[in-house]
């Protein structure tokens, strides 16, 4: 494994990671991506260690993978859901996390519906004064830091699998385009990538992407000089792209009827072959999942492995939330 210092004892937002963090991360996840190639894929890291998965929210792909990168670290795993739990009883969010801190919990990965939560239970925790990491794992509008870092992963291991690393990805182009304004994926992205020096390029209907939207990220914490462009169409975010990142148009948090119809929105802004001949040539197309076929991909372009990225970036998913679990966990031994 790399050495590096890591300091971070939470891991709740994109915004303020820094270089050094992202080529760590990446690293890492490359020299897990290897132990996971091989016959026997577990290691004993995080032995002892208890990973509790605090789903407030439906997810597949991103709860599994905590559990299976958590248990490939030799960590015993806890995974509640809140249909199924006391919550249904009337027990608090608050409640819940501490009843788990007092089973021995050690880190707590955290998704809910409303922003701010995985960061509310990482101050109790601090509050409290007990060593337990916080993994934000996707907080309602605002942020999914996992995942950005898996979609960073993925393209760096496309540019250089032997050496994947953020500089790689200075100057390329990057298009995402689709439910911008609700996504949290595309906040983490924006983030991550415009960091690494990207250009990033965002396309969605106005009423998917207000043109405020770019002021959250122009107080740049890191004052880099980070190139973020929106665009009402797609075709100037398609033009001559490196990666098209497509995102799923979140109907479960809109609180208004934001489009005329899906046929029209597919016409328009859902990526097809067609629309990717705006781009370089060997374009690769990302989505994080879950998809909507044939609203914002084609179903056939979602399956063609010369274009899609969709299943590599559900592998890279677990080489790098074992990295970040990794990075978390082995300050507590
Ligand atoms: C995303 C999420 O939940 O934010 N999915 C994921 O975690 N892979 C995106 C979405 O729900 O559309």
């Amino acid at each position: 494994m790399p050495t590096t210092t890591w300091n971070r004892h939470h891991i709740l937002s994109l915004s303020d990671f820094t270089t050094v963090e992202y080529d760590a991360v990446l690293q890492t996840a490359a020299s897990f991506q290897e132990v996971l190639s091989r016959r026997t894929k577990k290691v004993p890291t995080l032995q002892g260690q208890v990973v509790a998965n605090l789903f407030f929210e439906p997810s597949t792909r991103t709860r599994s993978s905590f559990e299976i990168a958590a248990k490939r670290l030799s960590a015993d795993t806890l995974n509640f859901a809140a249909a199924t739990s006391s919550m249904t009883k009337g027990e608090t969010i608050l409640d819940t996390a501490k009843t788990y801190l007092a089973m021995g919990t050690d880190i707590m990965v955290i998704r809910h519906r409303e922003a701010g939560v995985p960061n509310a239970i990482a101050q109790e925790m601090d509050r409290l004064g007990v060593k337990v990491s916080v993994l934000n794992a996707g907080d309602g509008q605002h942020e999914h830091p996992s995942q950005g870092l898996l979609d960073l992963f993925t393209i760096c291991t496309l540019l250089d699998p032997a050496n994947p690393r953020i500089e790689l990805l200075k100057g390329k182009k990057i298009a995402i385009v689709g439910d911008i304004l609700h996504s949290r994926v595309a906040r983490s992205n924006i983030w991550s990538l415009t960091a690494s020096g990207a250009q990033v390029h965002l396309a969605a209907p106005p009423t998917l992407l207000p043109k405020i939207f770019a002021e959250y990220f122009s107080e740049d914490a890191t004052s880099l000089n980070r190139q973020l462009f929106l665009h009402w169409e797609v075709e100037p975010a398609l033009r001559d792209a490196d990666f098209v990142m497509t995102l799923r148009l979140q109907k479960e948090r809109m609180t208004a009827h934001l489009l005329p119809s899906l046929r029209e929105y597919h016409q328009l802004f859902g990526i097809t072959r067609n629309k990717l001949r705006l781009c370089k040539p060997n374009v690769k197309v990302l989505h994080p999942g879950p998809v909507n076929r044939g609203v914002e991909i084609s179903s056939d372009l979602m399956d063609d492995p010369e274009f899609s990225l969709i299943q590599a970036q559900v592998t890279s998913g677990v080489a790098v939330r074992m990295a970040l679990l990794y990075f978390i966990g082995s300050g507590k031994l």
